[in-house]
Formats: C-alpha cells, sequence, structure tokens
C-alpha cells in the first residue's frame, strides 16, 4: 500500500514519553545540583527536628534547576514526615501579599478562604493558630521572588513571614526565596534587611557537558532507542550552551521529534534541530510575555513598533501616556519588572530624574514580539 501522506501513522511515534519534553515535567533524575540539594536539605533540616527552620535565597540564571530542586526537597519532606507543611508558591501567578497567604491558608486548610471581605490579619491569625495546635513547622518557598519586587509587596510578604514567631509565639517558619538572577542586585527593604539572614545558594550556569548529560538522560527516557544520535544531539548541546538556558534544549528536543514525525521519519535529522531551534530559542520570551499585564504589553509594543531599537526612557514614555494615561513612576516600575525578567536591556547611565534618559530596547526581535502580542 502507497503511502498518501507524509506523516507516521497515529500509533507510530517517536514519543516514548512524550511529558518528559513539558517544560513543568519534573525530571525523575536530577543531576548535578548535589551540592545544591544538600544545602537545601540543611536549611530546612531543623524543622523536621521540631525547630524553626533556617532562611535561604536560592540564586541562579533562569533554568538553572533552582524550581526543580525545591520541588524536590518539599516531595522528599512531605514523603518522611507529617510534622513539617511545605508550601509552594509562584509569585508569578501570586503577586500580592493577601494572595500568597490565601494560598498558604489554602495548601493548610484544603479550602481557600473567602476571597473578600475577610483581612490579610484574619487569615494570618488562621495560619498561625493552625500551625501551633497542631504542632506544624512550615517551610515557604516564595518561587520567583522578583515578580513581588513590584509594589513593595516583596517587603511586604517577607516581613510579615519572617516575623509570624514574634507575633504568634511558637510559631516555626521558615522561607525559602528564589531569585532568577539575572545580574541586578536584589534589593529589600531596611527592615527586612535587618531580620532576612538567608542562607544563600546559588545556582551556576550547566557546563557543556553537564548539558550533554542533562538532556542525554531526557531523551532516553523521552525518545525510543535510535530516535536521536549523539551528534545530533550535540548540535542541542551547543545551542543550549550559547543561549544560556536549558529550557531552549528541552523545547527543542520536542519541537525537533515533531518534525522528524512530521517527515514520516522515525530518527531525528540535523535538519529537524536546526528547523526546531529557532522557535526554541525564543522559549523564555514566550513564557514570560504570556504573564504580562497589559499595560506591560503595550511597552513592549510600542518598543517593537520602533524596530526594537533603543529608545529613551522619557521618549518611550511620552508614547505610552497617551495611550495609558498612567504616571511615570508605574511605567517607570514597570520597565525595572521588564529588565528584571530579561525581555528588555535599560542601560543606568542616565540616572538622575528617574531615569528618564536612560537608554531602553528589546533583547528579542521585534518582528516576533509583534507576532506573539497578536499583530
Ligand atoms: N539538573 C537537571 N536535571 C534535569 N533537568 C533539569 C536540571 N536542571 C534543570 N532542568 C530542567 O530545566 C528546566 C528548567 O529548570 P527549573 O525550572 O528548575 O529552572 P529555574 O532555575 O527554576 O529557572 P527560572 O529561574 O527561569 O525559574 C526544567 O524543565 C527542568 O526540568
Ligand atoms: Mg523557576
Amino acid at each position: 500500500m502507497a503511502k498518501k501522506d507524509k506523516i507516521l501513522m497515529w500509533d507510530e511515534t517517536v514519543f516514548r514519553d512524550p511529558e518528559v519534553f513539558e517544560l513543568d515535567y519534573v525530571p525523575e533524575t536530577f543531576i548535578h545540583r548535589d551540592s545544591q540539594v544538600q544545602s537545601l536539605k540543611y536549611v530546612v533540616q531543623p524543622a523536621m527536628r521540631g525547630m524553626r527552620p533556617l532562611n535561604a535565597l536560592c540564586l541562579g540564571a533562569p533554568a538553572t534547576g533552582k524550581t526543580t530542586a525545591i520541588i524536590k526537597i518539599f516531595e522528599e519532606i512531605e514523603k518522611h514526615t507529617d510534622s513539617v507543611a511545605t508550601v509552594y508558591i509562584n509569585c508569578q501567578l501570586n503577586s500580592t501579599r493577601y494572595v500568597v497567604f490565601s494560598q498558604i491558608f489554602q495548601k493548610l486548610f484544603g479550602y481557600a478562604p473567602p476571597s473578600s471581605g475577610v483581612s490579610f490579619k484574619k487569615i494570618f491569625n488562621e495560619i498561625a493558630k493552625h500551625l501551633i495546635d497542631k504542632g506544624t513547622a512550615m517551610v515557604i518557598a516564595l518561587d520567583d521572588i522578583n515578580y513581588l519586587f513590584h509594589d513593595n509587596e516583596a517587603n511586604e510578604v517577607l516581613y510579615s513571614l519572617l516575623r509570624a514567631h514574634e507575633e504568634h509565639p511558637g510559631v516555626k517558619l521558615g522561607v525559602i526565596g528564589v531569585l532568577s538572577d539575572v545580574g541586578v542586585a536584589y534589593n529589600f527593604d531596611q527592615r527586612v534587611n535587618s531580620i532576612f539572614l538567608p542562607e544563600e545558594i546559588h545556582f551556576p550556569l550547566y557546563s557543556r557537558k553537564e548539558i550533554r548529560e542533562i538532556l542525554k538522560n531526557r531523551t532516553q527516557i523521552g525518545f525510543y532507542p535510535g530516535v536521536m544520535d549523539d551528534d545530533v544531539l550535540e548540535m542541542i548541546a551547543s545551542r543550549v550552551e550559547a543561549a544560556g538556558d536549558l529550557r531552549v534544549g528541552v523545547d527543542a528536543l520536542k519541537r525537533a521529534g515533531l518534525n522528524a514525525e512530521m517527515r514520516a521519519s522515525k530518527k531525528i535529522s540535523a535538519d529537524d534541530v536546526k528547523k526546531a531551534a529557532e522557535k526554541s530559542s525564543q522559549v523564555h520570551m514566550r513564557q514570560a510575555v504570556q504573564a504580562l499585564s497589559d499595560n506591560e504589553k503595550l511597552i513592549l509594543r510600542l518598543m517593537a513598533e520602533n524596530k526594537g531599537e533603543a529608545l529613551r526612557a522619557g521618549d518611550l514614555y511620552e508614547k505610552f501616556k497617551a495611550d495609558s494615561k498612567l504616571g511615570y513612576t508605574v511605567f517607570h516600575e514597570m520597565l525595572n519588572k521588564l529588565d528584571s525578567i530579561r525581555i528588555i536591556n535599560t542601560d543606568f547611565t542616565g540616572k538622575g530624574d528617574r531615569g528618564r534618559s536612560r537608554k531602553v530596547s528589546l533583547r528579542y526581535d521585534a518582528k516576533e514580539i509583534l507576532k506573539l502580542l497578536g499583530r
């Protein structure tokens, strides 16, 4: 029978386990992060023995395994004891103090607090009472805490959490902050600095060899044997190293697999990888842009319409104001955020005047950004 369409039959696929190429997949084997995992254990260990856990700050570039390390540790704690509650909070999605505490409440009680009419203080009291009554210690991970830096929420959240044991004696609570460190110094306010003395846990970039091993591991679980040869994998490893972002590699594996299937092939070719690589290199940008507010997207749109070229912040603001009516301070905060999540570059030469004269430019191709924003 002649093959009419050059496509694999539905039951033929290169993917043995497609899940492993999704970005939220938690890998079974987590290699090259032993010392970081050890440090995290050290930090949470006191809680396992009925003491107050230490606080920590995980620092490292994107895709260096910070989130994965926390999830792994939390899984282990939950497996071994009922006397330590773990709460994982993604600050990108939960970016105010009220929402953060609602999440903590939900984890402890199994249902959400009323969404209105209850003060933050009341929620906090309930949480503290529950912990004391049950004798439970708690470790809270605030992942991507940079998303809380806007509007001072990070300081409010940390201050409340770190002082919990003073307001509610008997509460044993530790905080693990996670900061995608992109060269911008983190700045908590004085009140927080005086009580937040975290163990700093650094997550360095993976070397080429480490990248190769991590990706190889994933292809072995995710693809059928023989689908991907080492030299093709090496092409991906080299692109990952250049991009400094492991996610690019995981995404490229998935796309390359799909490309091979499109050609009705059970083997991924160098060409499948090349085709995949361009899209995959934008994986960070796509994830980050989708999570932005309308006004933040407006800033990006205006920059992209200027072909992404460097603009003075003050000039950009004039355009922005025409559409949004927001004040300069809010705009300035939004620029800082876009810089901190590495969507734009800002140079800090023009310091005075809240940086009106500093130059801002896009880190990604303007056309791709416009496409993503739906134009
Ligand atoms: N050591 C490792 N072994 C296997 N997979 C890894 C390892 N480190 C990272 N990954 C994978 O790379 C991707 C990014 O990892 P993770 O989300 O933990 O990074 P992150 O440091 O939290 O990044 P970000 O700062 O952007 O949030 C995930 O898909 C994860 O499974
Ligand atoms: Mg993360």
